[in-house]
């Protein structure tokens, strides 16, 4: 039965462009959304600019901007961004509207009304050069366990101890530089040590269904320690004045009305930008997707750094407002890039633009964050080798020139086919179909990848085998080219919300557009009529993902398989001790290029007892030959198909009865018992082994 559901990703701070890091959790829940409307859901998916908060307010006042034109003019600038990556919010609005206001003073009366807010005397640092409280990152000093000097004041980056900013020794204003000194303010407090509040919040958190597992176990252990929640701040401040005669000039913490932008953008969206059939005044909308019980999902898209305010203090505020608490949670881990925190001085904070401009196809990185991405919070590395390496070996090579080749066949031999289709290519596009749809509703999009990769290598190997180039117009062969055409259509319905022009492309090529997902979809009915070119996908080289990086040549990716200069060679034979024999050191080990290797096709060598030859694709434009002695150990062949495999991939390429061998094999054990060395299917081809 079709759901209705309102999505959101968190609201990116209209404080500078948005970059990759928000990339992965909007590529995240863009490819959700697509998948619920393809199984037929009804879903509106809202994000808006965070425009509120002291570091708006100071880079306004830097930019000599009024903070909400500042706040105005990155919100245009994230907005054009995300569109140009295939992110299509159905509104990209502000937290700084008039409906916004109007539910921040429901949710603060309501808290208000429950008896839950009270004041209490805080005493903060404060600049008298600059007349302002200062905020944690407003602050630097010495690290009071460390000692290491120059650190935010509220953890220390070096030992990672979490302090109050009036612990650090020598602070100092992050503005001006002066030291602050300490000053008493009074701040609203929410209440949430309450039983009733306590209650609301653990049920939520404890429910199944609303955090992944390993995510509530964490939240739980916060709720032990459950603290109240200061939610004013002193100006100046660029965010809601509070209405309460008891918090004279003070305004609403950015933490309390951020997430109350998600239901004030979600109404205006409902009444000004929906076609006017569809129009909701702001209490139908209420009724109809926010009130407790309402007929809708609300299912909220965060990373992992933002967990505490939307697991504990959101289902207080919605709870204390009488609205439904969350139904859905999913929060993702961080984006690394080359394995280390995205940095500015390493040249590795890449922005959504850099990466467009760099002439990048934004379907390949989501295809690659999707790859990576499960339901849980590890973080996702931007490797840019892995990246090039798993965009070339699984859709340059698997999925793209598949297509190619099989379209150019069926237009040489074109016309319906009677028979049935291969019986082995339809059940596993049917049984991966059927598991896709099933872990995007688990959000295991690596898992969804790796089916539509799975139904491409079993394609390329029969059609490798079944060699219909050599008589296209045989029945076998317009059997197997019509069941791979039709399979092609099942990876393009499991890619369509990852990559939805290269799969709508795809689709076209075979005569079809796309249906709605409904569980059964067999796309193995009808005639295939190749109508246009299949879509291709470049091979992407090392220089073009290189650009992404901006500076640091550290940053690049370490070339184990170039030699050292003599320089360098002479610097580590003095700088270092002798080995000892027998033992080799590292740069020796790291000289040796190993890589995974995917075989498309293997061979007896005729006349050689011992040697097969073997077709694989290193992750190159073409794939490498390499023979082998391991014939005993594989009287068939065609069992090595498909398997991944590592390979000595800087080895001197030598003849062997022949056939020049580009690589070595590495494989355990002595014939008739040997075994080739191979890895799981998640590792692309061309993936460095070390
Ligand atoms: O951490 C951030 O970037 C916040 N601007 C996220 C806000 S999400 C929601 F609460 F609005
Ligand atoms: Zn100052």
């Amino acid at each position: 039965m079709s759901e209705r559901v309102l999505v959101t990703s968190a609201l990116p701070y209209a404080n500078g462009p948005v970059h990759l890091g928000h990339m992965v959790e909007h590529v995240q829940t863009d490819v959700y959304v697509r998948w619920r409307r393809a199984i037929g859901d009804e879903v509106t998916w809202i994000c808006a600019a965070d425009a509120h908060g002291t570091p708006i307010e100071v880079n306004a006042g830097k930019a000599g901007m009024d903070p909400a034109a500042f706040a105005e003019k990155y919100r245009a600038d994230q907005r054009r961004d995300f569109e140009r990556f295939g992110i299509a919010h159905d509104t990209y609005y502000t937290t700084h509207s008039p409906e916004n206001r109007k539910w921040a003073y429901r949710i603060y009366d309501a808290l208000k009304a429950k008896g839950l807010i009270y004041k209490k005397s805080v005493e903060q640092l404060y600049c008298e050069h600059d007349g302002r409280f200062l905020p944690d990152r407003f602050v630097k000093g010495t690290c009071p366990k460390c000692g290491t000097p120059d650190q935010y004041g509220d953890v220390c980056e070096n030992c990672g101890t979490t302090y109050d900013p009036r612990e650090l020794v020598n602070p100092a204003c992050a503005l001006c530089r002066r030291p602050p000194v300490v000053r008493a303010s009074d701040h609203a407090y929410v209440n949430l040590r309450k039983p009733e509040v306590r209650a609301v919040i653990e049920g939520w958190v404890l429910a199944e269904g609303h955090l992944e597992a390993g995510v509530r176990a964490q939240v739980s252990g916060w709720l032990a320690d459950l603290q109240d929640w200061c939610i004013t701040r002193d100006p100046p401040y660029f965010g809601f004045p509070v209405q309460d005669p008891e918090f004279p000039g003070k305004f609403l913490y950015v933490w309390v009305d951020a997430p109350i932008g998600y239901l004030s953008s979600a109404e205006h969206h409902f009444a000004e930008e929906v076609a006017p059939e569809r129009r909701l005044s702001p209490g139908a909308f209420e009724r109809a997707w926010l009130a407790e019980g309402a007929p809708a999902r609300l299912e909220h898209f965060i990373g992992k750094d933002i967990l505490r305010f939307h697991a504990v203090f959101w289902p207080a505020m919605l709870w204390a407002a009488g609205l439904k608490r969350p139904d859905r949670m999913p929060v993702h881990g961080h984006l690394t890039v080359n394995g280390e925190k995205m940095s500015k001085s390493r040249g590795t904070f890449v922005n959504a633009a850099t990466y467009l401009d760099a002439g990048l196809d934004p379907e390949l990185l989501r295809y690659f964050f999707c790859a990576n991405l499960g339901p849980g919070v590890a973080d996702l590395d931007l490797s840019l080798e892995e990246f090039r390496n798993r965009i070339n070996a699984d859709l340059s090579n698997n999925v793209a020139n598949l297509a190619s080749r099989v379209a150019a066949l069926l237009q040489r031999a074109p016309g319906p086919v009677e028979a049935a289709p291969d019986a082995e290519i339809r059940e596993l596009a049917r049984r991966l179909l059927d598991e896709a749809r099933a872990d995007y509703g688990r959000l295991q999009l690596k898992a969804v990848v790796r089916c539509a990769s799975e139904i491409a290598v079993l394609c390329n190997r029969r059609v490798q085998a079944g060699k219909p180039w050599e008589n296209p117009a045989g029945e076998a062969e317009r059997v197997l080219l019509w069941s791979v055409a039709k399979a092609l259509l099942a990876i393009a319905m499991i890619l369509r919300p990852v990559m939805p022009r290269f799969a709508g492309g795809l689709a076209r090529a075979f005569g079809a557009e796309l249906p709605r997902w409904d569980e059964g979809f067999d796309p193995f009915r009808g005639p295939v009529e190749v109508r246009e070119k299949p879509p291709q996908i470049a091979r992407l080289e090392a220089k073009q993902v290189e650009r992404l990086i901006a500076v640091a040549p550290e940053a690049k990716p370490a070339r184990v398989s170039a030699a050292p200069s003599p320089a360098e060679t002479a610097t580590k034979v003095t700088a270092r001790p002798a080995p000892v024999p027998g033992v080799i050191g590292y740069d020796d080990f790291a000289r040796v290029e190993l890589r995974v290797g995917l075989v498309r096709a293997a061979e007896a060598v005729p006349k050689a007892d011992k040697l097969l030859k073997l077709s694989v694709d290193v992750g190159e434009a073409a794939p490498r030959t390499i023979v082998a002695g391991i014939a005993q150990a594989y009287p068939d062949p065609s069992r090595l198909v498909g398997l991944r495999i590592v390979v000595v991939a800087n080895l001197e390429p030598r003849p062997l009865r022949g056939i020049v061998s580009q690589g070595m094999l590495l494989a355990a054990g002595e014939a008739p018992g040997l075994q080739v060395v191979t890895v799981g299917e998640g590792i692309a081809p061309g993936t460095r082994v070390k």
